[in-house]
């Protein structure tokens, strides 16, 4: 008898499976989402309460609009907020533009609240209402952070609440020029039937903070947690939503924080900021390339440096291998900030073109600092890393290296050419080993500083290192 009533009352509400990363909604379950590819990330929700919440939602929203015609609408400039922070307003595009939702993520304890309370104390400095709500500390732990890092503004309002009622009653009353809420995770509305950090509840806070952002020209910040455990949703479903999204790379135990902007209707988006981590909070840091070549000692065998772009700015790295012979039928392949796929095609190339026997060893390649490339202009330089650290002989230490290697072994060129070069020969390095194309669309006064060595073949690269030419 209870079996039957149950199953009726299954049947009048049904069950579907959302995953709480993407969003994807799915009528069965399976252990992995057949959307972003997550495992364990599909939670039961029922279809029938959110249906009936959303109809309500849409029928008291909903105005129809007209279209316009192109030619009639007069496009405004917008008036751009300079955060105060250098870094922050170079990654966000020239500063906070009023009305625009920005998406924070990263893992717990990575700094988001404490980036937030600077950009925040630094706004309020400028004279601008800033309202804080910290729903996942009190407003005593929040202040008491603020004045660790010497923080303070008179203009800046902190909020120890998580209803969307009671916060958006407090917005209409501050009226503050940005407000942040620190996480969407823990916000809830009341009116919908499931609790915090549920997808539900999730997408529908995120919609009404964007309703909140646009109809006040209200800068909002959104802090999600990235989850990897799956038990709340994560922020990756709020990416369609929302103007910009930036997120923390970087492990806690290092001491730079590494900030990318994914999307950014307002800017460029893969565009970088880093920070280090420090006493003081985060502080910017203006010179990139020093903080991970600083680290940099005598000469040795497998490492080479290598211009690389992130968003609109060129930096130094040093990509570091190791080769050693192994006893083992099957070599290990193990790669730290780069690609694998990369390894394995340089590797092939190495091999095939150069009769290089790999096969032979165990090959571990990494990025000095832990930072992770992905673009195929650094090929190169992990080509002449790995062939130095087989042959146990260094690069010179004034010598960068930089192009993408194809199958064949040749040297294609690379985008950004000038802006490499001048980075180099800032930080004093004196020769460049490039790919030959490269070299006809290079100014004739940035050869003046710097040697640049055009090369076409990997080959050619491994001569001009190791002073065979
Ligand atoms: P927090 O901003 O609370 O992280 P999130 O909001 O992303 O969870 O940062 C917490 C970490 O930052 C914590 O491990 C301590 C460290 N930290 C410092 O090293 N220096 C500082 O001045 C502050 C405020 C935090
Ligand atoms: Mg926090």
């Amino acid at each position: 008898m209870t079996i039957s009533s149950s199953k009726v009352a299954k049947r009048s509400s049904p069950s579907q499976w959302e995953c709480i990363e993407c969003g994807h909604v799915q009528l069965r379950w399976s252990g992995q989402c057949s959307q972003c590819h997550q495992w364990n990330t599909l939670q039961e929700t029922q279809v029938a309460a959110e249906k009936r919440y959303q109809g309500e939602r849409s029928l008291h929203r909903h105005q129809p609009s007209r279209p316009q015609r192109l030619c009639d609408v007069n496009p405004v400039e917008v008036e751009r907020i300079p955060t105060g922070l250098g870094e922050m307003d170079r990654l966000l595009g020239g500063g906070l533009i009023p009305g625009a939702l920005v998406l924070i993520g990263g893992d717990p304890g990575v700094g988001k609240s404490t980036l937030l309370l600077q950009v925040s104390a630094a706004l309020a400095q400028q004279g601008k209402t800033v309202l804080y709500v910290c729903g996942e500390e009190s407003v005593a732990q929040t202040s008491l952070r603020a004045k660790r890092l010497g923080l303070e503004g008179d203009r800046l309002f902190l909020l120890h609440e998580t209803e969307f009622g009671a916060i958006q009653a407090q917005v209409e009353q501050i009226k503050p020029d940005l407000l942040i809420i620190d996480s969407i995770q823990i916000v809830y509305k009341a009116e919908v039937p499931s609790a915090p950090g549920s997808t539900t509840q999730v997408r529908e806070n995120a919609a009404e903070y964007m309703h909140l952002a646009k109809g006040r020209h209200l800068a909002t910040f959104l802090i999600g947690h990235v989850t990897k455990s799956g038990e709340i949703a994560g922020p990756r479903m709020l990416e369609h939503l929302v103007d910009t999204v930036v997120y923390f790379e970087g492990e806690r135990e290092q001491q730079y924080r590494l900030l990318r902007v994914i999307k950014n209707r307002f800017g460029t988006s893969d565009e970088i900021a880093l920070f280090t981590m420090g006493e003081r909070g985060l502080q910017e840091v203006k010179n990139p390339s020093m903080l991970f070549l600083e680290e940099r000692s005598e000469p040795i065998a497998g490492s080479v440096v290598t211009p690389t772009r992130e968003g609109s700015r060129s930096m130094l790295i040093e990509l570091q291998a190791l080769v050693a012979e192994t006893p083992f039928s099957t070599p290990m392949r193990r790669c730290s900030g780069l690609d694998p796929n990369r390894l394995a095609l340089l590797l092939a190339v190495l091999e095939k073109r150069l009769a290089y026997h790999m096969f032979r060893c165990d090959v571990f390649v990494a990025i000095a600092g832990g930072l992770r490339i992905q673009e195929a202009a650094i090929d190169l330089a992990l080509l002449l890393a790995i062939s130095s650290s087989l042959r146990s002989k260094p690069l010179s230490p004034h010598t960068a290296v930089v192009g993408e290697v194809g199958l064949s072994g040749e040297v294609r060129p690379v985008s950004s050419i000038e802006s490499r070069i001048k980075e180099c020969g800032q930080m004093g390095f004196r020769r460049l080993i490039l790919p030959k194309r490269n070299l006809r669309h290079i100014q004739k006064e940035l050869l003046s500083s710097i040697e640049c060595i055009g090369i076409d073949h990997a080959e050619e690269a491994i001569d001009v290192a190791f002073g065979n030419r």
